[in-house]
């Protein structure tokens, strides 16, 4: 099997931001999968052979491309259709499946990101800013749930270091928190009052810093659909997934440990860390193996999701279970 070159994709996305951002956003999705991450109910638990009940991963249709591109371990890319159609995105819905239809008209453009707090240049970036300062690359990724399943994925987009450099964080700054949007008239699941909105997460700056941690603007080569956190997403793809926190409007450096969705709506069950580790459990489930999107059985979970030679350093001397 052929691997395309990422030099062979075209960028469209970018080319397209660049000129008429607005105008193209929304692409239709369609087809339908499966569903995610951090569900307080009926989680997708690795003792369960009946696991994904209502939704199970598309045996056709899979992207031919997706099939051919591969990440460093040598796994195929999940399809396009997987990608697009299984999303965990609460302020639309909690049903997988139903993020898709739900999302699709959503507005991402004009769209503004606002960066500040303990730095020495607070800027405002709108996305045209952003995608012509910050040169955009093909990262393809592993993406680990918490709730136990899995997909490879491949960004677009550029490491939030660079972002960082251009604010220059104060000696003070040693938390990055990001806040995602708020727009309950838009979003049906923000007028849910099981969650606090809006939908906010954090890492140490060092974990920021690491050239893994990206700022994604697209996948496969296209803009981001709403569904998957258009126009600007984050992606730290050592961590469970609920830490690459969807649509993101302001990023502010600060001196405390932020708090984050998914700790506050259970902190006995979801911490701030959140890092891939198979050998502590979720309270509900064990952490041990996932099932990634289109495959039948399960694979062991990696340490870290596999990026322990790139991120170990971060957590050198810390306890793992006590920081989960
Ligand atoms: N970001 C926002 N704003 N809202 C969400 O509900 N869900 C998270 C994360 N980012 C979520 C979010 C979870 S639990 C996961 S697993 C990933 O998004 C899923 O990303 P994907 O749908 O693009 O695969």
């Amino acid at each position: 099997m052929q691997k395309i070159p990422s030099s062979e994709i075209t960028p469209e996305h970018i080319y397209l931001n660049r000129r008429q951002f607005m105008k193209t956003a929304g692409v239709a999705a369609s087809a339908a999968l499966l569903a995610a991450c951090g569900v307080k109910t009926s989680p997708e638990t690795p003792t369960s052979d009946a696991s994904g009940s209502a939704a199970e991963p598309m045996e056709e249709g899979a992207e031919v491309a997706g099939q051919e591109m591969t990440d460093e371990l040598g796994d195929a890319a999940n399809s396009f259709e997987e990608i697009t159609n299984y999303n965990n995105y609460y302020e639309f819905t909690f049903d997988k499946e139903g993020v898709a239809p739900l999302a699709e008209d959503y507005p991402t453009s004009p769209w503004e990101v606002e960066v500040g707090g303990l730095v020495n240049n607070p800027t405002t970036f709108t996305m045209e800013d952003i995608l012509s300062q910050f040169d955009q690359e093909e990262r393809i990724y592993r993406l680990r749930c918490v709730e136990g399943w899995s997909m490879v994925i491949p960004w677009e987009g550029f490491a939030l270091s660079k972002l960082l450099d251009v604010v220059e964080p104060t000696s003070a700054a040693q938390f990055v928190q990001f806040q995602t949007v708020l727009d309950p008239e838009n979003m049906p699941g923000q007028n849910s009052g099981w969650y606090s909105w809006p939908y906010i997460e954090g890492l140490r700056l060092d974990e920021a810093m690491n050239d893994l941690t990206l700022l994604a603007t697209g996948l496969y080569g296209k803009q981001l659909l709403p569904q998957n956190g258009a126009p600007i997403r984050l992606v730290v793809p050592w961590k469970y997934g609920f830490k690459s926190a969807k649509s993101i409007v302001r990023i502010d450096l600060v001196d405390a440990m932020p708090e984050n969705f998914w700790k506050i709506a259970n902190p006995r069950e979801y911490g701030f860390y959140a890092n891939v580790n198979p050998e502590v459990p979720h309270p509900r489930w064990s952490q041990a193996s996932e099932r990634r999107i289109g495959e039948l059985g399960r694979r062991p979970t990696l340490m870290f999701n596999g990026y322990e030679e790139e991120v170990a350093y971060l957590y050198e001397g810390m306890n793992l279970r006590a920081n989960f």
